[in-house]
């Protein structure tokens, strides 16, 4: 600024302090762990040699439900089905938008059954716009609505062409983004959105050509490092407020205290001998 006949104005404006972030009530679907065990290896978190046990798992995923309670949200379960261990991971079984409900096809044979409990819940529960994929698609494992795209994860599990698929299905704008790192293997253990327009995500995680899609799109974003993406520090769930994220994942929680959010931490390290965390088991509901 330059006054009339003078030097510069100098203004003396503090730095923007972080945004008040406000949270909206959500609505989830949870599965109960209660067969829950790791006894085949489809990612390279789960060894079968190592003990799992089936009641902390259940702790772990009652706590992180109480948690999404006491912060004001809806949670509905589905009822665990026996000889389907990883159904506990109900993230993977469907991607609701306004409603629409698009369902899974899981690329393991191991897992392929789950997806048809999720449809039948949403037929149960009133929904008439369910849609059962063509393409392998592992659901919000893979895909990731921001409010305004469906980021879409490709590389391990979810088929490209699923991509297009969704598009066609919810009708709305997708973003293929190429997974690098068989460890981070879906796309909600690389990357979660904390509220419109904003996220947070593992860089080294995509393809150079991905990097820079999410740079152009999201210049503003938190970016973790390799520590906090190694304890699935961002398989986490935002409301806009709050950030539920696994308790090692300290170095992420102040980022996003930087930036105005809150984090919740929870206990996961039993679920996450099957390469899961917090996201995996909450399937977010948007009607
Ligand atoms: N054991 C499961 C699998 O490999 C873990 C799924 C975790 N879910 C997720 N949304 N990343 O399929």
């Amino acid at each position: 600024l330059v006054g009339p006949g003078e030097g510069p104005i100098v203004l003396d404006v503090p730095a923007p302090a972080a945004p008040v972030r406000v949270p909206t009530n959500r609505r989830y679907l949870m599965c109960p762990p209660e067969h829950f065990t790791v006894e085949y290896s489809i990612n390279p978190w789960m060894d079968p040699s190592r003990p799992v046990s089936t009641e902390l798992a259940m702790r772990q995923w009652t706590a992180l439900k109480e948690t999404y309670e006491r912060l004001g949200h809806r949670v509905e379960t589905i009822e665990a089905q026996p000889g389907l261990p990883d159904m506990v991971f109900s993230a993977n079984s469907g991607t609701v938008v306004d409603g629409k409900v698009l369902g899974a096809r899981f690329r393991a044979p191991q897992r392929a059954a789950e997806a048809d409990h999720f449809r039948r819940w949403f037929l149960d529960n009133g929904y008439r716009d369910v849609v059962m994929p063509e393409c392998t698609n592992e659901a919000e494992g893979d895909f990731t609505w921001t409010g305004r795209y469906l980021l879409a994860g490709t590389g391990f599990r979810t088929d490209p062409r699923a991509h297009a698929e969704a598009q066609e299905v919810l009708g709305v704008p997708v973003v293929s983004l190429q997974l690098t790192d068989p460890r981070y293997y879906h796309l909600d253990v690389a990357l979660f959105v904390l509220d419109d327009d904003l996220i947070a995500y593992y860089p080294d995680a995509f393809s150079p050509g991905s990097r820079s899609v999410l740079r152009r799109l999201f210049p503003d974003a938190v970016i973790a490092t390799e520590a906090d993406a190694a304890c699935l520090g961002l398989n986490a769930v935002s409301d806009g407020r709050h950030v539920v994220l696994p308790v090692e994942a300290t170095h992420l929680a102040e980022q996003v205290a930087r930036r105005g959010f809150e984090p919740v931490f929870v206990d996961i390290s039993e679920l996450r001998k099957s390469g899961g965390g917090p996201k995996c088991c909450t399937m977010e509901i948007r009607d």
